[in-house]
């Protein structure tokens, strides 16, 4: 009825779907997450949460991650910011895999829950079987008070605020947001990360919001270029080190609100398999920002070029090589490549909203998908 629609007026805040006001809230959400938790003029970070647990944390023979989803691609991500910074060994595990496989699990394991609706039924039974194995059990939960939040031993909030959009934006830069300072409190502590460079970091982390509010800014250019690519049958993502998790999730997000086939990649994957796919009608999503990786993926994309395939790359602000081999580059802000996720993500999630509303999709509520899975 009318009320109703003005109420949920209201609530998208002006934008036409809660989707892009949640993708455009997060310079405020990622800097609420990192509220009274990171100080970087006072070289200060603690994530409340872990203060009871931090003994164990520290000596933790392994860290095994749990979730499903877009929450999974987030501890993608922390896997390699724990072994880097911390130096302790990570697997992340698919919950509806890793309950039904008789892991291994030992006292020694800190297990860590990623779960934005705190609801997902094969999280939860993942996190019991760990429990009962002896495991010390962490939640990153956004919903305050959710299942997953009480059946941990202790855990730290993303503090997002409500997601309404099925398809996650803000909760997985909340995320990696939190599993970024657990990382550096966690590295910083332990001895295996400098001070000098956790200094630094603290100070970069600290930028990230006012870069993501940068980044946000290709938004029209962005629009453009999904016009170009709407009607594409397939979508290829990929990046390497830090910005592959970043590939599968953008190739998820696409996915789930154009019914669009993607697929993401490690880039070096490529030549086993995906290269068979590239003709001029495969557009390619390159995520090649300056770091440690961008020479081998530079050759990459040539590679691709080679074959006629269409390249929007997602690049470091200034970059030169990659847009004379680029179709479209989309510039985002410089950072420390531990941090690049948080905003490379963000013109993905523009792209396939772009895509899928210029499609006639339902953004906010895609066909067979749920917000939260609470059956098996
Ligand atoms: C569903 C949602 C996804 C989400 C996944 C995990 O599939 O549609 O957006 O990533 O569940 O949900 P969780 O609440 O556990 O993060």
């Amino acid at each position: 009825n009318q009320l109703e629609m003005e109420l949920e007026a209201i609530e998208k805040g002006g934008y036409e779907h809660f989707m892009l006001k949640e993708i455009n809230e997060q310079p405020r959400s990622i800097a609420d997450c990192m509220r009274g938790r990171l100080d970087a003029q006072a070289g200060r970070l603690i994530v409340g949460g872990l203060r009871d647990y931090i003994n164990k944390f520290q000596n933790a023979d392994r860290i095994i991650i749990i979730a499903c989803g877009t929450s999974w691609h987030a501890g993608l991500v922390a896997e390699y910011l724990f072994e880097e910074f911390a130096r302790i060994p990570v697997e992340v595990e698919y919950a509806s895999e890793f309950r039904y496989r008789n892991p291994v699990i030992n006292e020694g394991d800190f297990v860590i829950a990623i779960s934005q609706s705190g609801e997902t039924a094969d999280t939860l039974a993942a996190i019991e079987l760990a429990k009962s194995k002896g495991a010390t059990i962490f939640g990153v939960c956004n919903v305050v008070g959710s299942s997953i939040a009480r059946a941990t031993h202790a855990g730290s909030y993303t503090h997002a605020g409500p997601e309404i959009g099925v398809a996650s934006t803000k909760a997985f830069t909340a995320q990696i947001s939190v599993l970024t300072m657990m990382a550096l409190m966690l590295g910083y502590q332990r001895g295996t990360l400098a001070e000098s460079k956790y200094m630094q970091l603290l100070n970069e982390l600290e930028a990230i919001p006012a870069k993501v509010e940068k980044a946000l800014e290709s938004n029209a250019q962005i629009e453009y270029i999904a016009s170009q690519y709407k009607d594409a049958r397939n979508f290829l993502y990929l990046g390497r080190g830090y910005n592959f998790p970043v590939a599968l999730e953008g190739a998820l997000k696409l996915k789930e609100i154009s019914y669009i086939h993607a697929e993401g990649y490690p880039a070096a994957e490529m030549k086993h398999g995906p290269i068979a796919l590239i003709d001029e009608e495969m557009p390619v999503v390159f995520i090649a920002t300056k770091d440690s990786s961008y020479e081998k993926i530079v050759s990459n994309i040539q590679e691709v070029k080679a074959r006629k395939g269409k390249i929007i790359a997602v690049v470091t602000e200034g970059d030169t090589s990659v847009k004379s081999m680029a179709d479209h580059v989309i510039e985002i802000p410089a950072t420390h490549e531990a941090l690049v996720p948080l905003l490379s993500v963000i013109p993905l999630q523009l792209l396939s909203y772009h895509i899928a509303v210029m499609r006639g999709c339902n953004v906010d509520q895609p066909r067979n998908l749920a917000k939260s899975v609470t059956v098996e």
